[in-house]
């Protein structure tokens, strides 16, 4: 069996950076519901358990809790913020409400700099975020570090290897933060690392090949890094027998297809099919405003034209997809997790029920740096690797209100000059998205001496690790300044630019 830690979900975006970092230091781990119980982890036998952080208080009624046997296990147990005062609520500890928030740098004083904080004596930068604190630890536990405000900073208990810490460790405002976490995995819990992307393409193949026999699979490809190296991978498990389909829905970028065509017929030859669907796309989306029916439609409308390449190949049962792991884990908070659905991915909330594949995701336990890495694992040009992430539906998620043809074809030219003017700017390479997207106002203006009254682009650019979070790019003024004269002079129907500075949360990403 392999090795991996247990982490538990008390707040999704604490639990994903956590997971995150843990996999970076070679040690495999999956989140798990924070209220899974100690039998059943027991079965899956993890090495050892990470409480996550999480946005509510255990002073609070209703909090969410965990079941107390999972400390009686002899497991290594570490929890971070909501993870430590949960420990030391359930352990019998004592709790007291902060007076204000603390939230920001801080700087702590290690008391015992063994174990937990081994070859990290003295006084050590670090993160916190917490209203609340423990301000006497459970019977057995010792303080391992404070700060003037803050009494129990970290506490532990060594023959138990019960430990917990009141600031953040899997953030990068906590610098030596990477080397607790590998005091807890190696020193303390005795993990042997060494997880990586080819043994994870040893197993992914070896998975694929036990499930599909001698079957056929589908991979729905659409553009994006993750469903493209889904079918690298299922070409290197069974070749020939996965047909990868690229559907024009008629939301795609300008020159998308062509560019698929190229590489995946060029330079990595793939079984490639592509399927002109766009007018049947957009005669669905004829008339539909609201964004979520926007995305059900499309999902329906895939899995339709999916039916029918499926039954013109000869038939496939299996229908592979470039789900990732964040997908899943939004998806399962949806269902009563702590935190909230925010919008339907088409890949995982809107397929239909009746869906006549199986579905095969193997990607669905990892991270989109990590997806990349694959890729690379698997010798894909970097011009597909390094593309910024598209939504599955596309431009329809990027025109507000309805979709025609004609707001299509303008967002498209729109589109390519923001593209072209990023990809020219040195920082282009820090920014996780860039794109235009078409307003559902029109505005006036004037040219030569002619008034117009015509559409307006938003431009967005955010950076980001995986999408979950996101802070706005600060293009220079140049390079805005030539994005908006070039839409402006180049692009017919639209005579106004405006830059859009919202990060997310609040905003998401993409406007729908
Ligand atoms: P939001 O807008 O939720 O986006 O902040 C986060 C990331 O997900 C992408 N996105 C989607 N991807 N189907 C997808 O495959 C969708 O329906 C969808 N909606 C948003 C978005 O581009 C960003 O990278």
């Amino acid at each position: 069996m392999r090795e991996f830690v247990a982490v538990l979900d008390f707040g999704s975006q604490y639990a994903q950076l956590i997971s995150r970092r843990i996999r970076e230091c070679g040690v495999y781990c999956e989140i798990l519901p924070h209220d899974v119980t100690s039998s059943e982890l027991v079965a899956m036998a993890p090495r050892a358990v990470v409480l996550s952080g999480g946005p509510a208080s255990v002073l609070e009624e209703g909090h969410p809790g965990m079941d107390a046997a999972i400390f009686d296990l002899g497991l290594p147990v570490l929890g971070i913020c909501y993870g430590l005062q949960l420990t030391a609520k359930v352990l019998g500890g004592r709790l007291e409400r902060g007076l204000a928030r603390e939230y920001g740098p801080a700087t702590i004083e290690v008391d015992t700099p063994l174990g937990l904080f081994q070859g990290l004596a003295g006084r050590l930068d670090v993160w916190m975020s917490h209203g609340d604190h423990v301000s006497s630890p459970p019977a057995g536990f010792t303080v391992l570090a404070h700060t003037p405000t803050c009494q129990v900073a970290a506490m532990g208990n060594e023959g138990k290897k019960i430990y917990g810490v009141q600031f953040h460790p899997e953030v990068v405002h906590t610098p030596r933060g990477t080397e607790i976490l590998k005091n807890f995995l190696f020193a303390i819990a005795g993990c042997t690392g060494g997880w990586s992307m080819k043994g994870f393409i040893e197993e992914a193949v070896e998975a694929i090949r036990t499930e599909v026999k001698d079957g056929r699979v589908i991979c729905g490809m659409s553009g994006g890094v993750d469903s493209a190296v889904v079918a690298a991978l299922l070409n290197r498990a069974i070749g020939e027998r996965m047909t990868a389909i690229f559907v024009d829905n008629g939301v795609l970028r300008g020159g998308e297809a062509d560019e698929i065509r190229r590489t995946f017929t060029g330079s990595y030859p793939l079984n490639l099919d592509i399927v002109d669907a766009s007018d049947r796309f957009l005669d669905a989306l004829a008339g539909v405003t609201d964004p979520e029916e926007k995305r059900k439609i499309i999902g329906r409308t895939f899995i339709d034209v999916f039916n029918a390449e499926a039954a013109r190949i000869g038939g496939a049962e299996f229908l592979a997809q470039g789900t990732l792991y964040p997908d899943i884990i939004e998806s399962r908070s949806a269902k009563g997790g702590p935190s909230a659905t925010i919008k339907s991915h088409h890949n995982v909330g809107g397929l239909p029920e009746d869906l006549q594949f199986r579905l095969i995701e193997p990607l669905k336990e990892l991270f989109k740096d990590e997806v990349r890495m694959l890729g690379r694992e698997l010798g894909m040009p970097e011009s597909i690797l390094q593309r910024q992430p598209f939504p599955g539906p596309g431009l329809a998620v990027r025109i507000l209100g309805e979709v025609t043809k004609e707001n299509v074809a303008i967002l498209q030219e729109a589109d390519a000059r923001v593209q072209e003017e990023m990809a020219r700017w040195d920082g282009y390479g820090g920014v996780w998205q860039s794109f235009a997207v078409l307003l559902p106002v029109k505005t006036v203006g004037v040219m030569g001496d002619e008034r117009t009254y015509a559409n307006v682009i938003a431009v967005r650019a955010v950076q980001s690790q995986d999408g979950m979070t996101a802070d706005w790019v600060k293009v220079p003024y140049d390079v805005l300044s030539r994005i908006s004269a070039r839409i402006i002079n180049e692009v017919q129907g639209v005579n106004r630019v405006v830059y859009d500075i919202s990060s997310k949360p609040p905003s998401t990403i993409e406007w729908e």
